[in-house]
């Protein structure tokens, strides 16, 4: 049998970018960009996950991006956490024997980013753990686990806080630690004026700026289980009939449309006349964040994005990774009971929309880019 691992003299001068889901492309295209830019060696593996066309190639149309130099196509066809994370692993380090980089980058928490450092771990390849060190201490979450893993096997660790790095300090992890805050606010600042100028979305969905609530949903722990989603559907239709002024605008992530269907819910939120659309791209996206009166979220990189463009989030959750943007004061954690659900949005809609944007000004995937070639 042929133990197969790669020795540090036949890895070779490039850098290898994973991408796999809708968040992960906003996240790691000012990376790739900043590569591009200066001319630095590497290629982008699209690991996936997601695959839909609303899901991913309509941000690389958004964010004027290249299509990845590989893309794993078997991936979608898996349904399993340990099957789906497998069979990218699989597919990941066969690419990464045959490029032989010396990095390889992934981002956050979701499946495909512990496929991408196990493979780069056992071929002897520095990994890079692009927005480490965030916690919910939420042990019910697919992506704590997967975040807990991938901090201790990763050589560089990109916490995007203070309070992400004293989590990698406080769990004991082996990689250096960089504090450079979050690539989103690189994206949010690179796009949001292009989003202004061209995105129709407000005309199309004939939206009002301040007179709707945007809302998404996909977390499994939310929507996986019918008595927690239903509770919640029936907090937003309380909502729409407390606030008549008040449209409801809905982007269903598929996962959430297709536990809708199964547990006969899709029907209540029509009921309350709730606008239930497909997901829409960045720049259209952005409009929306930046529009609304209200965010109803349990979206991580959705908390983010609406403390950087000072719109007021509700988090439908019982815990967030994202502490910082609840101290800043753009965010609130409810939980899933309706009745907090609409405490909550009462609590956001009195509150003033100041506060300062805890992740960074817009030049961490330079410090990124900087660090990997001082570094390694
Ligand atoms: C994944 C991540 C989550 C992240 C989210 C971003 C994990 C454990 N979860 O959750 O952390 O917040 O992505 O959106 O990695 N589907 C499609 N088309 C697509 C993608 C998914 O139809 O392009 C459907 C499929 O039925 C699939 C289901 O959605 O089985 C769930 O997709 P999956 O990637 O497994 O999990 P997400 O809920 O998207
Ligand atoms: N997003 C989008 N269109 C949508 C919903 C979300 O472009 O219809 C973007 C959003 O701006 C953010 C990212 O997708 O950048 C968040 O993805 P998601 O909520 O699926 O994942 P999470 O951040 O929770 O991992």
């Amino acid at each position: 049998m042929e133990l197969k691992t790669l020795h540090e003299d036949q890895l070779q001068d490039k850098i290898c970018v994973l991408i796999g889901t809708r968040p992960s492309i906003m996240k790691m295209g000012p990376i790739i960009q900043e590569l591009t830019k200066r001319e630095i060696g590497h290629f982008v593996i699209h690991a996936g996950q997601h695959y839909s066309f609303n899901m991913d190639n309509v941000f690389f149309n958004d964010l004027l991006l290249s299509s990845p130099n590989y893309r794993l196509d078997t991936v979608k066809d898996q349904k399993l956490h340990g099957e789906q994370t497998a069979e990218m692993l699989k597919g990941i380090e066969r690419i990464l024997l045959k490029e032989k980089p010396k990095v390889i980058l992934v981002c956050g928490d979701a499946n495909f980013n512990l496929a991408g450092a196990l493979a780069g771990r056992k071929l002897r390849i520095k990994v890079g753990h692009v927005e480490s060190g965030l916690r919910s201490n939420d042990w019910r979450m697919p992506e704590e686990h997967n975040r807990v893993m991938i901090d201790h096997i990763s050589d560089y660790l990109y916490a995007p806080t203070e309070q992400a790095r004293d989590n990698l300090i406080e769990d004991n992890v082996k990689g250096k630690i960089f504090v450079f805050g979050n690539t989103i606010v690189d994206s949010v600042l690179q796009y949001y004026e292009k989003a202004n100028n061209e995105s129709q979305i407000m005309r199309e969905l004939d939206l009002t700026r301040d007179k709707y609530y945007l809302i998404t949903l996909h977390r499994e722990e939310n929507v996986d289980f019918e008595n927690v989603l239903r509770e919640i559907i029936e907090g937003l239709n309380d909502i729409s009939k407390q606030y008549p002024n008040i449209q409801l605008v809905f982007p269903i992530h598929p996962r959430t449309a297709d536990r809708l269907r199964i547990f006969n819910l899709e029907e209540r939120l029509h009921e309350s006349g709730i606008k239930l659309i497909e997901p829409v791209g960045y720049l259209d996206f952005l409009v929306l964040i930046k529009n609304a009166r209200l965010v109803l979220t349990d979206s991580g990189g959705i908390q983010e994005e609406s403390c950087i463009l000072h719109t007021p989030c509700v988090t439908i959750r019982e815990t967030t990774e994202r502490p910082e943007t609840v101290e800043a004061g753009s965010n609130i954690i409810v939980g899933t009971s309706k009745e907090r659900i609409k405490s909550g949005v009462y609590t956001m809609l009195n509150k003033k929309r100041i506060w300062k944007n805890p992740f960074g000004d817009g030049t961490t995937s330079k410090k990124i880019v900087n660090t990997i070639l001082g570094d390694s």
